[in-house]
């Protein structure tokens, strides 16, 4: 047993403040509405944020998450072949994979591939699970697809692939963004590989609102440091005393939606992004899409990029699922 952790990470650092830039400049000069990729709201102050927003009472989707992941992972391990190897897109804080990383290893030795464009999630992630006896770590600092594939390369003989996508991350694609990015999942892996899928649930519009507009504010301050990002990272002078945190349910889309209001007309300048940006009184930035699933939908939504749907678990006190496919 007792295998030490093995940390290493495979990043690529030069390209991504110009990424950042060529993004932030596109989103910020599209006619009509304004918009930012919400991938941008997990730099380290946002990330510790995301953290302190998942203890909120009125945000229950990581809560339910652990739960059923805690209550489930030795049966989600069950349904799984031997031997095989566990990459997570988006690694999270790391606390929801110890129970797949715990269950797993009691059967064999684990290499564990967490994929994150956010070096601070990554170092979270290793703090929390870096510990854990017949678990190697190697992580890569990268985006879900491209570190996908860097994972996919070095498949041992044999081995099969799981592959987490926890925390219901899908749901900031849209729906058909979501199922092609599954497609895509699924081009990279072999016949028996397996994905377990986290989806948020519908519930009541007004359960959503409070989840996303907190009485404390938690979730205002994790939406404006993006704008406090840019300043920081992209030589900006947003002022965010003039931008306030809004948010709205879309029904016909089943999403939520997160938006910064402009509170005058104001004008801002990017710096690295070479842009001059005005915003008329009462304009917004919509900065992320939060698409809420019924059970059946996400089922079919797998099946239809390629997976066939093995088992379901459903976190009844908040209503959350977990869907593993298995590659066909
Ligand atoms: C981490 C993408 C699942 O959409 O619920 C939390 C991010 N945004 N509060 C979500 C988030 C506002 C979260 N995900």
């Amino acid at each position: 047993m007792a295998t030490a952790a093995r940390i290493a990470t495979h990043g690529v650092t030069g390209k991504q403040l110009e990424d950042f830039a060529a993004d932030v400049r596109a989103g910020l000069s599209k006619p009509g509405q304004k918009e930012l990729p919400s991938k941008y709201l997990y730099d380290e102050v946002g990330s510790a944020l995301f953290e302190a927003i998942c203890l909120l009472p009125e945000y229950g989707l990581s809560r339910a998450g652990a739960r059923l992941l805690k209550r489930h992972a030795e049966d989600v391990i069950d349904r799984l072949p031997a031997p095989v190897a566990v990459a997570e897109l988006g690694s999270g804080s790391g606390t929801k994979t110890r129970w797949i990383l715990e269950a797993l290893s009691r059967r064999q030795p684990v290499n564990y591939y967490p994929i994150d464009i956010s070096r601070t999630a990554l170092s979270r992630c290793w703090q929390e699970l870096g510990r854990i006896d017949s678990v190697s770590i190697v992580g890569f600092e990268r985006a879900y697809l491209d570190g996908l594939l860097d994972v996919a390369s070095r498949r041992n003989s044999g081995e099969r692939f799981l592959v987490l996508f926890l925390g219901s991350t899908i749901g900031n694609f849209d729906r058909p963004a979501g199922e092609a990015f599954l497609r895509e999942v699924r081009n990279v892996l072999h016949p028996g590989d397996a994905l377990l899928l986290a989806t948020d649930l519908e519930k009541s519009v007004s359960q959503l609102l409070l989840a996303y507009d907190d009485p404390a504010g938690v979730t205002a301050a994790f939406n404006q440091n993006l704008l406090a990002r840019i300043n920081r990272e992209l030589d900006a002078d947003f002022d965010l005393r003039f931008f306030r945190h809004e948010v709205r349910y879309d029904e016909e889309n089943r999403r939520v939606e997160m938006h910064l209001r402009s509170a005058r007309r104001q004008t801002a300048h990017i710096a690295a992004a070479g842009l001059h940006v005005n915003f008329a009184e009462g304009e917004t930035i919509w900065t992320e899409s939060s698409h809420k699933y019924r059970c059946d939908e996400a089922a079919r939504m797998g099946e239809r990029a390629g997976f066939r749907c093995a088992a379901q678990w459903v976190d009844t006190e908040w209503p959350f699922a977990q869907s593993l496919f298995s590659a066909e």
